[in-house]
């Protein structure tokens, strides 16, 4: 195969170079192959293998039960897909948390098993060694503050973060240390746009927003809460760009009345 025809994955230093440039980032979930394929084809800057999969892929109430095994059998089916966005994978709850060795350990499966080419943590300042310790072994970090899924019996709901001041100034220190620990971007989750765009200004690296308004380096959602096909509830942030899950019931209930009244398959699907 000619070199012309490799297609360029994006790489950690095309998404930095982004925000120098000014050019907004996109950014959208995967778990299974299909949904990246076609996130690939569109454009999409990154895919996140997100531990959002605990919801809306397996139907827990938290993203707190998933496990390695699981995220890493995910991200691998994703990134295999994937000719050019950037794929980062979340670390899962308690795989990172316990020590340096076992973030190591676990940060290095995503890259070995899966070949993705980051991770994505929850925490600022608190993981801040973590994160060093990570860049300092060539694994790409991506950060994660505000709402933290993962925290979410701590915080009791999934609410704004950062109202209050004193948040607010913890949060623009978490975002200020995880650049200084080599993160190479941040997610900031459901925190007021103002705040969000303080902490844009402030550091060299991407913020990356969901439900922290327009000022943000780049966006992120879950790809099903924007297709309308996770239903359970609907985050004002999200903008919904279709109603799959409307027209899949649909799609489904015509199929049932269609095999019921013999009316499907019909002659063009039926063989001589
Ligand atoms: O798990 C996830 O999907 C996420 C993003 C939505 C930021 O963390």
């Amino acid at each position: 195969m000619s070199s012309e025809n490799l297609i360029k994955r994006v790489t950690i230093p095309d998404i930095i170079d982004k925000k120098v440039k000014s050019e907004k980032i996109a950014a959208l979930t995967a778990y299974d192959y299909l949904m990246a394929q076609i996130l690939d084809e569109a454009g999409m800057d990154i895919i996140l293998v997100g531990d959002s999969l605990g919801m809306v892929f397996a139907g827990y109430s938290t993203t707190i039960p998933i496990t390695m095994d699981e995220m890493v059998y995910h991200a691998k089916i994703v990134n295999r897909v994937v000719k050019r966005s950037l794929v980062i994978s979340d670390m899962p709850f308690m795989s990172y948390q316990v020590s340096v060795e076992e973030a190591l350990r676990n940060a290095g499966r995503f890259l070995k098993e899966a070949e993705v080419q980051g991770v994505k943590l929850e925490g600022g300042e608190n993981i801040s060694e973590i994160v060093r310790k990570l860049v300092s072994f060539g694994i790409p970090v991506m950060g994660h503050i505000g709402l933290v899924p993962q925290s979410i019996n701590r915080f009791g709901g999934y609410k704004l973060q950062g109202k209050d001041p004193k948040i607010a100034k913890q949060l623009k220190k978490d975002a200020k240390i995880l650049e200084e620990a080599g993160a190479f971007s941040v997610v900031l989750e459901k925190i007021p746009a103002t705040l969000a765009a303080e902490i844009t200004t402030s550091i060299s690296i991407p913020t990356i927003g969901i439900g922290a308004g327009p000022h943000c380096d780049g966006q992120i959602l879950v790809s099903q809460d924007l297709l309308g096909m996770f239903e359970k509830f609907k985050p004002r942030f999200v903008r919904r760009y279709a109603e799959l899950g409307k027209h899949m019931r649909s799609s489904f209930k015509s199929y049932i009345e269609d095999v019921k009244t013999g009316n499907f398959p019909g002659p063009d699907e039926s063989f001589e």
